[in-house]
């Protein structure tokens, strides 16, 4: 017997989207399930932050449908079970560190626990001193990690999150990577972007290759490597993005 599919939690379809006269996003269409960690990839340009941004009712797009737990995505309520880290991520400089969490959790009604922040934070190795100190004075890197943070700690059941890994030295990229992971254990669905095919590989089960605005595969990691008959998920993503721009 086969077990009823779940709902998606996001779907879309037939997403077209211009920027002028130019056509970004061809009729993208594909759906996130609950529960799943979802890694969108593609070159640089390949339209995965403009798919975002329709989902977010960031921007309008021309055709097609957005729906996340079933409502449209322009409904703001729609967006209420989701945390969102932008692609470049720049909290007001006068918050602190306390202050910044402490707005994003209120937002999402979550209570202030002072020992789950400072579990996140060391989870990140971010100081339990950034707390106290203006965003102003956080290094990339530090500034990546408490967008990271608030985002864990809203526990929201979807994180959109759009280049999680920039701006993060190895170290820190290995610490998340495994906080990423763990969402799985909590329930917690994940669409990432990234065009670090090593990170889609660690984290996810599912993938879709975004190329030119297209969607060119949508399947786990393991039947990308399949299809392309490749033991490299690099190797198997050239392939795939290559046999589309010439087909
Ligand atoms: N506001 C905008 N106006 C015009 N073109 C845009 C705008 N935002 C993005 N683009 C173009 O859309 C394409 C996809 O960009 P983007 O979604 O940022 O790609 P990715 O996130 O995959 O690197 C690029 O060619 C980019 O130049
Ligand atoms: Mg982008």
């Amino acid at each position: 017997m086969i077990a009823p599919m779940a709902a998606p939690i996001v779907r879309f379809q037939n997403v077209s989207k211009s920027f002028g006269s130019i056509e970004i996003l061809h009729a993208v269409g594909f759906d996130v399930v609950p529960g799943q960690l979802l890694g969108l990839a593609g070159e640089n340009g390949a339209g995965k932050t403009t798919l975002i941004k329709c989902m977010l009712d960031f921007c309008a797009f021309e055709k097609g449908v957005i729906e996340i737990d079933g409502m449209p995505s322009r409904r703001p309520e729609a967006r209420s079970s989701l945390a969102f880290l932008p692609e470049r991520f720049t909290p007001p400089w006068y918050l602190t560190g306390r202050e910044f969490v402490r707005a994003t959790m209120q937002m999402s009604g979550t209570a202030w626990n002072e020992s789950a922040v400072l579990s996140t934070f060391a989870d990140l190795d971010l100081a339990a001193s950034s707390l106290d100190k203006p965003a102003r004075a956080f290094s990339k890197g530090m500034t990546q990690k408490l967008g990271l943070a608030a985002c864990f700690l809203s526990r929201r059941g979807l994180l959109v999150l759009d280049e999680p890994m920039s701006g993060l030295d190895p170290s820190a990229r290995v610490r998340v990577k495994g906080l990423l992971r763990r969402l799985k254990d909590d329930g917690k669905s994940l669409i990432f972007t990234s065009h670090s095919l090593a990170d889609i590989g660690e984290i996810c089960d599912h993938m879709v290759v975004l190329h030119c605005g297209s969607v060119t595969f949508s399947g786990t990691p393991g039947e990308m490597l399949e299809r392309q008959s490749e033991t490299s998920l690099e190797r198997a993503f050239l392939k795939c993005i290559e046999s589309s721009s010439h087909g």
